[in-house]
């Protein structure tokens, strides 16, 4: 399954487990599904821990920025890494946050441990944010995008610029791959994280 697959039925047959206006969390086989907006677009699916835990390695420590909370499956991974002071997740979308709240930790297929005192979330756009804030960070995740093609690419590449700025010098950045991307956008993305 992927956030761009159009076949999935959660919507019909999960439950809806959390919701704020565009942003519903569905329940469907004992996973959380994420949408936002009409039309049904999924924007996150707890198995995606599988892909951040390939993508993140043992990149993250020190001070954290995240781009994009979704269901804050990859918020509470990178706080289970003990390197990690604190971990602060920009999010665009006030009803996602919201929607976010409202998940029960027993409804989470993920059990992870984790320290959720170390985390904070705010709502701002990650650009504006990274542009601005006098912070610099040891670890910046970018996944504010639910695929990769001609229309996100340059969201991508502006997301990764401002985050750069934000970053210390030996700091590491990861912006994640979706595994599904066709080759010519694998390569656009490849040279915008400068691979
Ligand atoms: C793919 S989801 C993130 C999934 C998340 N990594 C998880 O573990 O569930 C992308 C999120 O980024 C948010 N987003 C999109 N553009 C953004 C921006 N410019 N700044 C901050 N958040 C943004 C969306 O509202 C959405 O919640």
């Amino acid at each position: 399954m992927s956030r761009s697959d159009k076949g999935l039925i959660y919507f019909q047959d999960g439950e809806l487990i959390a919701a704020s206006n565009q942003a519903r969390v569905y329940k469907m086989n004992n996973e959380l599904f994420l949408e936002i907006g009409e039309g049904h677009t999924l924007w996150a699916l707890e198995s995606e821990l599988e892909d951040y835990i390939e993508q993140l390695k043992d990149y993250p420590k020190g001070k954290c920025l995240e781009i994009g909370l979704g269901l804050g499956v990859a918020s509470r991974y990178i706080l289970t890494f003990p390197k990690v002071e604190h971990l602060t997740t920009i999010e665009i979308n006030r009803d996602v946050i919201n929607a976010h709240s409202e998940i029960k930790e027993e409804d989470r297929s993920t059990d992870l441990a984790y320290n959720a005192n170390k985390h904070r979330i705010l709502n701002a756009n990650g650009i504006e944010y990274a542009y601005q804030t006098k912070q610099k960070y040891d670890f910046i995740f970018i996944d504010c995008y639910d695929r990769i093609d001609e229309e996100t690419l340059p969201l991508i590449a502006d997301m990764y610029m401002a985050c750069s700025m934000a970053l210390k010098p030996r700091g590491k950045i990861v912006a994640w791959l979706d595994k599904y991307t066709p080759g010519e956008y694998y390569n656009e993305f490849q040279k915008i994280i400068g691979v």
